[in-house]
């Protein structure tokens, strides 16, 4: 449904969309990521968001996070093999099989998804490789890509976004030969997985220190659980007065090790966001600045500099609410999917003002303001009409919701 949905759009969307800056051509990315079949829910918007490679441009915030964190790691003992091209459409096997996420896990669904077929999906994380690369036989790497996600609209989320994946295997010799692997209680319980826990969070600390430039900095760590990992853990730095998750880890999960025929070896693996670590070390405001192709943004940063960012200008907000009736089948993120079809970058927030069930009907209505700002320029009132306009017209073609 989806898909017509973004064919339908395509002329009003794309027409204003192109005001912010110039599209990749979508006719060239069509046949790979809009592909026709009945599970495919990639819009062309999202289409057009691969393959800008923002992780490889050294003098991108981004790229700058990525080298800083490359060279702590080419720093260490240890030689990391550094991946930065793998292709963002994966298997399903890849995202989600080999890492242990089971078939009824939400991550998988189509709502969270972009899948380009039954089988294939644009990766949902940097994960994803962690298998290919064990069974090619690195004992130690990074990896780097673009991530997408449906997901909520806001200052801090983005459909695309930027991963690095660390992974480091170890030695038979570094390993007790003598615990019994197949017995995962005993493993667990083992002074060697132990001490791979403590490599992994000596090594991550040094590295977020490096990253933040503070050997004094103040780090936490906290229990977690990934289906990947066992146990798996959570790294907090405190940063100007707050608490700040910055990334995931863990000991790589025996299945994880035994799918790759890597069963008789142990290691750690971690995620962690370019864009979360980016927007505190630079103090960028709005996840879409990293999309922009303004020279006002570009021109303040250079590589391997870390430097806080002026904002050129604050252009005024313009606020629209919009209330339906939902079907039974409504989700959430397919309402966020067509704000963003439409209205592109334009739409800086979507938020659920109210929500109520008649109890008569058991009819739900939701209201949402949508928040329209341009990181750019002024936006004129006939054109926020215009977008506004489109999106209740198409909600109510596409969504079958009706409109109050
Ligand atoms: N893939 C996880 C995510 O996207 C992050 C992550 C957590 C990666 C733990 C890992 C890990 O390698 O060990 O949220």
């Amino acid at each position: 449904m989806l898909l017509a949905v973004a064919r339908a759009l395509r002329p009003v969307a794309r027409g204003l969309r192109q005001q912010v800056r110039p599209r990749a051509s979508v006719a060239e990315t069509e046949s790979r990521f809009i592909t026709g079949h009945p599970d495919c829910n990639v819009t062309p918007y999202i289409a057009n968001l691969v393959g800008r490679d923002l992780h490889k441009k050294s003098d991108h915030p981004l790229g700058i996070i990525k080298d800083r964190i490359e060279a702590y790691f080419a720093g260490l003992e240890q030689t990391y093999d550094l991946f930065d091209g793998e292709d963002p459409i994966v298997t399903t096997t890849q995202c989600f099989d080999d890492l242990n996420i089971p078939p009824e896990h939400p991550g998988r669904s189509k709502s969270d998804t972009y899948y380009i077929n039954d089988q294939q999906v644009l990766r949902t994380h940097t994960s994803a490789h962690q298998s290919q690369h064990l069974r090619a036989g690195h004992e130690a790497f990074l990896c780097t890509g673009d991530v997408y996600r449906r997901d909520e609209i806001d200052a801090s989320h983005f459909p695309a976004f930027h991963q690095m994946e660390g992974v480091k295997l170890f030695s038979a010799e570094a390993l007790n030969d003598k615990t019994d692997f197949s017995d995962r209680e005993a493993w667990l319980a083992s002074a060697e997985c132990d001490s791979i826990g403590k490599d992994l969070k000596a090594t991550l600390e040094g590295l977020i220190k490096h990253v933040f430039d503070d050997p004094d900095l103040q780090t936490r760590w906290r229990d977690d659980f990934f289906p990947f990992t066992e146990p798996s853990f959570e790294l907090d730095v405190f940063y100007q007065d707050e608490w700040l998750e910055v990334l995931g880890c863990g000991v790589i999960h025996s299945d994880v090790l035994e799918r790759c025929d890597l069963g008789s070896r142990r290691g750690w693996a971690f995620g962690l966001g370019l864009e979360r670590l980016a927007m505190v070390l630079f103090a960028i405001p709005d996840i879409r600045l990293f999309w922009t192709d303004d020279k006002r943004f570009h021109k303040q940063f250079e590589a391997g500099v870390v430097k806080t960012f002026k904002p050129y200008s604050k252009f005024p907000p313009v606020f629209k609410d919009i209330a339906f009736w939902c079907p039974e089948t409504y989700e959430e993120n397919d309402f966020n999917e067509l704000a963003r079809s439409v209205c592109g970058e334009l739409v800086e927030r979507v938020e659920n003002i109210d929500s109520f069930t008649n109890p008569k009907t058991s009819k739900t209505s939701n209201c949402y303001r949508v928040t329209y700002r341009s990181m750019d320029r002024s936006l004129t009132n006939d054109e926020i009409n215009a977008l506004q306009d489109a999106l209740r017209d198409e909600a109510a073609a596409t969504l079958g919701v009706e409109l109050r």
